[in-house]
């Protein structure tokens, strides 16, 4: 048998875990033949393809990225897309397919799953955001370098008494914001969930400051939602989009800072983290969990659960229909969020 394997969407930490994982178990257990399929859907639509051996995955485990490359190529952008992907499973002689991505990789691997082509999922994304699965490998890692950056301005925010608004990942969805935030000690987690105004934040940091405190820690994800005292949003992003349509983010920490400055008179700056958080070598979690959805999903193409997807529920690895993974993304809980609440000033 011969399995084709590719990544897609952004990069993230684990990938490499992944596809170690993948290759061991489909040639060691099952005796079969796997194909890296380079850049995403794009290797498909452009015959990128290459045989991936054993050799080729030797050493991978720490390396951050992925060794097959990756793009937002969205097969269904083409009207002859479809059709592109099934003749590539001939031409490459695939009889099965493992797609590793987040919302808008799953999100076409379903659409071609339910078109009838054999095909099973593995969810990745530092944002942590895709249903069904309690965790995606590369958001512990992505988490802990926010982590360590919320640590570092602590300290110089403490010694200048400034405010430091720190921007982190998370379009739709402020895991990363709201985990690191409560492990860094933030006094403020802002998030797409949960809604905020420009004075709200200016209250709670003079609140602060009133009670003899110094310096203040913001964390913002990229996508809140925070509106001026018109009503209007405080950040709109610019106009370019990807394949699947998604606006570039970054840029609302700069923003933030300039209103907290001005509202409550301390001095405030901003650090935007960026593909910092997902760049180098991921967590242990990460390398593990990235292992184990790699042999799941070997195993799950070996059981022919096409249109089905690898998750983490509790300890326990589980497969689910692609169905239930996309379509609307796992957002952070009003309870997890109002525990966050109870460190904020
Ligand atoms: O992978 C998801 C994500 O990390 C989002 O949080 C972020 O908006 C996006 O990737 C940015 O990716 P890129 O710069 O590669 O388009």
């Amino acid at each position: 048998m011969r399995i084709g394997v590719l990544t897609g969407g952004g990069d993230c930490p684990g990938l490499n875990a992944v596809l170690r994982a993948i290759v061991k178990r489909a040639v060691r257990s099952h005796g079969w033949e796997v194909a890296g399929v380079r850049h995403g859907w794009r290797g498909l639509l452009v015959d990128e393809v290459d045989v991936l051996d054993l050799d080729d995955v030797s050493g991978i485990l720490p390396r951050g990225g992925t060794i097959l490359g990756t793009s937002r190529t969205n097969p269904y952008h083409d009207p002859d897309g479809e059709e592109r992907v099934r003749r590539a499973f001939q031409t490459h002689r695939l009889e099965a397919l493992i797609a590793i991505g987040g919302e808008d990789t799953l999100g076409a691997a379903n659409k071609l799953a339910a078109s009838g082509l054999p095909i099973v999922g593995v969810p990745k994304t530092i944002d942590n955001d895709v249903n069904g699965t309690d965790y995606t490998f590369g958001f512990d890692t992505a988490m802990t370098v926010a982590t360590e950056a919320i640590d570092r301005l602590h300290t110089t925010a403490e010694s200048h008494d400034r405010v430091m608004v720190v921007e982190v990942m998370g379009r739709h969805a402020g895991w990363i914001a709201l985990e690191a935030g409560i492990a860094g000690g933030a006094d403020l987690i802002l998030i797409p969930e949960f809604p905020v105004t420009t004075k709200e934040i200016g209250e709670m940091v003079t609140r602060r400051h009133d009670r003899g405190k110094s310096f203040s820690i913001i964390v913002v994800a990229e996508g809140a939602q925070v509106s001026d005292d018109s009503g209007a949003p405080l950040f709109v992003p610019g106009e370019k989009r990807d394949a699947f349509g998604h606006v570039r983010l970054g840029g609302i920490a700069p923003a933030i800072a300039e209103q907290v400055e001005a509202a409550t008179g301390f001095e405030t700056r901003y650090t935007v983290l960026g593909h910092i958080q997902r760049g180098g070598s991921p967590t242990a979690f990460d390398r593990v969990l990235g292992s184990r959805f790699g042999v799941a999903a070997v195993d799950l193409v070996a059981e022919k659960g096409y249109g089905r997807m690898v998750a983490v529920q509790g300890t326990r690895i589980v497969t689910i229909p692609l169905t239930e993974a996309v379509g609307s993304m796992k957002v952070v809980s009003p309870e997890l969020y109002e525990t966050a609440r109870v460190f904020f000033s």
